[in-house]
């Protein structure tokens, strides 16, 4: 096969980033995508439904002319998230989810959540108005390995959530181990699941591969092959719990090769074309188009994407650093190859 044309994909979790910043990189996400589930971890984090409106206006003044790129909001929450916010946040029709962190899992999220049960209000109204939470899925207790943290965050918080609220809808975002796609396939249907393409491509050997590469360090960190062949199975399957969020989380080359490096991939100057390299890998070319543009939507209750896009069989180089506000980042494949392109 050639070329591949399908249904317009949408991207369930990306980092677009603020100022400067996000008007460098914004446009490769526009370009591929129709619509994208936008992270509100800035600083300070977009922790209101007013907050989102400003946020949204400038995610649309930064697109490039022409460009039809629909941004869908979230909030951050935190202890302090009442069930006003999540009436604010449903009725104006553009927040699509609520952001659960736990308080230092990742990225600006310090502000994240300490005590769950300072949530109770926001979840209990969240669950009333079916407006979905998106999970960080990992546990941040020092006494917990790295590795295990997902696995860990199934048995202490996310069994709890569910029991507690059986009708909430819930993304468990960029699942990365075998025990979370057994949980989200064994689990009813209100609980789904996003993939990324780092965690399709690559396993925890990328990051010591010839030497250390901060470059594949992301959160949640690479696993053991054993969960990226689970991860590729899933994405793969067929079932409607499954679909595409990137996480592409640009920092800049300086943050990512520091003392102490930044936890975030860049994937999304060639985010679909990598995909199609993962499922064609998998031989599950024929499985992309319902992953990547069909299961998403239907979980969110949004209408399907009506134009189309074609991929080719056709290489090309991935540029060493692209550019970032004032500075620049070292993308995902930086110097090598992808297989497809964008027509
Ligand atoms: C994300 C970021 O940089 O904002 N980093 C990452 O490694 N994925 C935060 C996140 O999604 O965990
Ligand atoms: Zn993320």
């Amino acid at each position: 096969m050639q070329r591949i044309t399908f249904t317009r994909p949408d991207d369930w979790h990306v980092h677009l980033r603020d100022g400067d910043e996000m008007r460098t990189v914004v446009a490769d996400t526009a370009r591929r995508f129709a619509r994208a589930i936008i992270m509100p971890n800035l600083t300070p984090p977009v922790t209101t439904t007013k907050m989102a409106m400003a946020y949204r206006s400038r995610i649309l003044a930064a697109l490039p002319k022409r460009t039809k790129f629909e941004p869908l909001m979230t909030l951050f929450l935190t202890g302090k998230t009442g069930p006003q916010e999540i009436v604010k946040a449903k009725q104006s029709g553009f927040v699509h989810g609520v952001k659960y962190y736990p308080a230092g899992a990742t990225t600006h999220s310090d502000s994240g959540v300490t005590d769950l049960n300072k949530c109770f209000g926001a979840l209990e109204e969240m669950q009333k108005l079916d407006m979905p939470l998106l999970v960080h899925g990992e546990v941040t207790n020092p006494d917990v390995d790295m590795f295990d943290r997902e696995k860990v965050f199934i048995e202490r918080v996310l069994s709890q959530i569910t029991q507690r609220y059986p009708r909430l809808r819930i993304v468990f975002e960029h699942i990365t181990t075998r025990e979370a796609v057994e949980y989200v396939t064994s689990a009813p249907d209100n609980i789904a699941a996003t993939i990324t393409v780092h965690h399709l491509l690559l396993n925890r050997n990328a990051m010591f591969s010839g030497g250390l590469c901060p470059h594949h360090y992301c959160l949640p960190v690479l696993k053991r092959e054993l969960h990226r062949q689970a991860l590729i199975k899933a994405a793969t399957s067929g079932n409607p719990k499954f679909f595409l969020g990137s996480d592409s989380a640009p920092h800049t080359k300086n943050a990512k090769q520091a003392g102490c490096g930044c936890a975030g991939i860049y994937t999304a100057h060639a985010a679909i074309e990598l995909y199609t390299e993962a499922f064609e890998q998998a031989g599950a070319l024929d499985k992309l188009e319902a992953f990547a543009s069909f299961h998403g939507g239907n979980f969110y209750r949004l209408p399907r994407n009506t134009d189309k896009i074609t991929l080719a069989r056709r290489s090309w180089k991935v540029p060493r650093t692209l550019r970032f506000g004032k500075e620049s980042l070292v993308p995902l494949r930086a110097g090598e190859v992808v297989g497809w392109q964008l027509v």
